[in-house]
């Protein structure tokens, strides 16, 4: 079984509310219809009503049973107007500014996260990440106990004999620029869980840089390795090794010869980039010219919210929501 008929097979077993509030987007609308259909979840479709039934009409897509809630009009609207001018009034928020921002859709679906209203969101077929990150930060923020917002791709590449049975997770590729020792290390241990609970996988962590164990010295590879202690010290169970090059992560012989006895080199199943600029380039290798299949999380919010990309396509709507399912359901 392939890791999304899993991660459908998980989502029906325990269904969840997921708010998509980009609701009168075609691409949303059919897809919230195959949620339906699919039991994979209920959907929430956010905005204009009458945009939304136009949008399915367009799309010949039929929505009954689903779901559909203007924030201007809703009931719920000052309420959550109240939640979010609590929640930022340290930061210069006004009563006004909350009033008109619960309005948003994407302000009222992440406040509806909050409330637990529902249980998790799906937003990015139209807003660029970073606006769709800012109020998940800002509203949803961080699980106990973790110090960062990251992301996680799952990849499934065409390669069984690597990571386990050709699927790995790559992080982070989405969110933290520049990530410092500490948030590498909080990258690390956030992507490991990742692996556990979407990819029912074992993990074995590879802190990735050019140099492998000492053999090149350089301020960027010693930071990688102090990550790794740091990563050991806050999940000592962890198997969790680096610095380390990729191919002694995956190949089995030059892991042997360049990190002799370690348990994660030549067998990683769970990369960790040094920064976005070398994640996002490396998932994107391996999707583009690799032919991988790759799907996006993120990891370390409080209750699960993901992002797409805006050339998204119906089914990746589907897939992201059916994860963001089963992340809400731990
Ligand atoms: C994540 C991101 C949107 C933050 O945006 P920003 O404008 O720098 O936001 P700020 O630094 O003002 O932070 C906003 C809030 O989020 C918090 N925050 C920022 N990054 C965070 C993270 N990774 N985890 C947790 N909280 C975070 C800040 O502490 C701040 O909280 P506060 O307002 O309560 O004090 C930004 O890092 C970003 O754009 N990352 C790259 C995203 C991207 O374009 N990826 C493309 C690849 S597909």
């Amino acid at each position: 079984m392939d890791v999304i008929e899993r991660i459908w097979e998980k989502a029906r077993q325990n269904k969840k509310r997921i708010v998509l509030p980009e609701g009168d987007e075609p691409r949303t609308v059919q897809a919230a219809a195959i949620l339906r259909d699919e039991g994979l979840a209920d959907p929430v479709l956010l905005g204009s009503e009458d945009r939304i039934r136009a949008s399915a009409e367009r799309t010949g897509t039929d929505i009954s049973g689903i779901a559909v809630l203007d924030p201007a009009r809703s009931p719920e609207r000052s309420g959550y107007a109240e939640a979010l001018y609590e929640l930022r009034k340290a930061k210069g928020m006004t009563p006004e500014d909350a009033e008109a921002l619960s309005a948003d859709p994407m302000y009222y679906g992440m406040l509806m996260v909050r409330q637990e209203d529902a249980d998790g969101l799906v937003s990015g077929a139209v807003h660029t990440t970073g606006d769709m990150l800012r109020p998940a930060l800002q509203i949803i923020k961080t699980k106990p106990g973790v110090s960062i917002v990251s992301s996680s791709f799952l990849v499934n590449c065409q390669r069984r004999d690597l990571g386990q049975d050709g699927l790995m997770v790559f992080a982070d590729c989405v969110v933290v620029p520049c990530p410092t020792a500490e948030e590498l290390a909080q990258i690390a241990v956030s992507s490991a869980d990742t692996a556990r609970t979407l990819c029912g996988m074992e993990p074995r962590v590879a802190m990735l840089s050019f140099s492998t164990k000492g053999s090149a010295r350089h301020p960027l590879a010693d930071k990688v390795r102090l990550a790794g202690e740091i990563a050991r010290k806050m999940a000592p169970e962890l198997k969790l090794d680096g610095e380390m090059q990729l191919d002694t992560a995956l190949v089995k012989e030059v892991g042997m010869l360049k990190a002799p006895g370690s348990d994660v080199a030549g067998r990683a199943n769970v990369l960790i980039f040094p920064d976005l600029q070398s994640g996002n380039i490396g998932y994107k290798l391996v999707q583009r010219i690799g032919g991988a299949e790759c799907f996006a999380v993120l990891q370390g919010l409080a209750r699960p919210c993901n992002d797409l990309s805006r050339g998204c396509s119906v089914s990746d709507i589907v897939n992201t929501a059916a994860l963001t399912a089963v992340q809400a359901g731990g």
